[in-house]
């Protein structure tokens, strides 16, 4: 298992990684699945730019074409002044795998803020809602 130490480290350092020459903002992800795993991501933009995809995504779609299904917590970097929140679009991507997990959110002096997924995103979509 990840320290919450080494997943903030790992979620900074792929700051480095973002490709982001459109927005200037990058940003960085590290997620730890219940077996222990860990997927980084960073966020990856198009000249397209409704093709961009961000970090939080990367990583959770990583992990899940690897097999790891269930997802404990995620790390995200961010070199803003704000805490670097995941969008709507990603809290619900997190939330068909770790509707649970723990989101920890960095600024750009690495301060953090914790959130629960079902804080930041109640009432999700899910199987149950589908009647599926
Ligand atoms: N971005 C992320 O990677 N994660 C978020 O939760 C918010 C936004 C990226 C997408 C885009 O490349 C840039 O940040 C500006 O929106």
């Amino acid at each position: 298992m990840a320290t919450e130490q080494e997943l903030i480290e790992k979620a900074t350092a792929m700051l480095e990684r973002s490709y982001s020459p459109y927005s200037h903002f990058p940003v960085g992800a590290a997620l730890e699945c219940e077996d222990g795993a860990v997927f980084t991501g960073c966020n990856i933009e198009n000249a397209s730019y409704g093709l961009t995809i961000c970090a939080e995504r990367t990583a959770a779609f990583k992990a899940v074409s690897e097999g790891h299904r269930k997802f404990k917590r995620i790390v995200i970097a961010g070199r803003c002044d704000d805490y670097c929140w995941p969008c709507g679009a990603c809290r619900q991507v997190l939330y068909e795998f770790g509707p649970n997990m723990e989101v920890i959110c960095l600024n750009k002096n690495g301060e953090a803020a914790r959130m629960s997924l079902q804080e930041l995103l109640p009432h999700g979509v899910d199987a149950i809602w589908l009647g599926t």
